[in-house]
C-alpha cells in the first residue's frame, strides 16, 4: 500500500511570503510536504526549492513541463539536481515526451525523484474538453487513456482529480500513484476548481497524496487546516 500524505499547494507571489508562511510550521516535529508551482519558482527561481529543502520539507515541483522530447529531457536534467522529491509534465506532450521525462531526470547515481503526469487539469470539466479541446472521449476515458500512457511510458502516477483515483487505479493498478488537487472543506467554496473532494472523501475515494493549497494557505489558522487534513486524509479520524 503507498503511503499517504498531504501535501501544501505553495501558491505565494515571492520567497518572502512563502517562507513566512512556513514559519507557522516550525514547532511542528515533521515538515509538511509541499509543492512549488509556477508562481513561486517563476518569482523566486531555483533558489526557493533549496531553501525549503534545507528546512527539512519535501519539495513536489509542479512546473507542468510541455514541451518537444529534447526540450523536456534536458529541462529535467537541471530540474533533477534540485533534489525535488516529485515533479511532473503534461501528459498531452505524448508518450514520447514523458519517456524523455524520466530519462532526463534518472540522476547519476540512479535514484529519481517520483514523476507525475497531469491528465486533465481539475479546472476543466468534460464540456470545456469536448468543445474547447475538442476530444470527444468522456473525461473518465480521457484520464484512464492518459493513466495508461504515463504508466507504459514509466511514470510513477498521475495528478487527476479525487473522483478519478478509482478510474487511475483501476486501469494502471494499485501501485500507480493518484495525487490529487481539487481539495475542499465540507463548508468551504470551490473558488475555480470544479472536480472537488474533501479530504475524507479522497481518502475513500484512493488519493495516494492530496494537494492542498487555499484552503491552508487562506485559513486563519493554516496549522489547524493542515493538521485537519492530515487527520481526515492520513490518520483517518
Ligand atoms: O488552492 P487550491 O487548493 O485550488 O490549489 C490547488 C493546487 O494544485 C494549485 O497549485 C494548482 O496549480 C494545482 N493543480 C490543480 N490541478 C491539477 C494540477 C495541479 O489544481 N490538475
Amino acid at each position: 500500500m503507498n503511503g499517504k500524505d498531504v501535501i501544501i499547494a505553495l501558491d505565494f507571489e515571492s520567497a518572502e511570503r512563502a517562507l513566512g508562511f512556513l514559519d507557522l510550521f516550525q514547532d511542528q516535529e515533521r515538515k509538511p510536504y509541499v509543492k512549488i508551482g509556477m508562481e513561486l519558482y517563476y518569482a523566486a527561481g531555483p533558489d526557493i526549492v533549496r531553501r525549503v529543502r534545507d528546512r527539512g520539507h519535501r519539495v513536489f515541483l509542479d512546473l507542468k513541463l510541455h514541451d518537444i522530447p529534447t526540450t523536456v529531457r534536458r529541462a529535467m536534467r537541471v530540474l533533477s539536481d534540485l533534489g525535488v522529491d516529485m515533479c511532473n509534465v503534461h501528459a498531452a506532450g505524448t508518450a514520447a515526451m514523458m519517456e524523455a521525462a524520466r530519462e532526463g531526470l534518472t540522476r547519476p547515481d540512479g535514484t529519481c525523484p517520483l514523476l507525475l503526469a497531469v491528465t486533465q487539469l481539475t479546472s476543466t470539466g468534460e464540456e470545456r474538453m469536448q468543445k474547447e479541446l475538442l476530444i470527444g472521449a468522456s473525461l473518465p476515458e480521457t484520464i484512464a487513456h492518459y493513466a495508461e500512457n504515463a504508466r507504459s511510458a514509466g511514470l510513477d502516477g498521475v495528478v487527476c482529480s479525487p473522483w478519478e483515483a478509482g478510474i487511475v487505479k483501476e486501469a494502471c493498478g494499485p501501485q500507480f500513484l493518484a495525487v490529487t488537487p481539487g481539495i475542499r472543506f465540507a463548508d468551504a467554496a470551490a473558488d475555480d476548481q470544479v472536480r472537488i473532494a474533501t479530504p475524507a472523501r479522497a481518502r475513500e475515494l484512493g488519493s495516494d497524496y492530496i494537494v492542498v493549497g487555499r484552503p491552508v494557505t487562506a485559513a486563519a489558522d493554516p496549522v489547524a487546516a493542515y493538521l485537519k487534513c492530515m487527520e481526515e486524509f492520513v490518520w483517518n479520524k
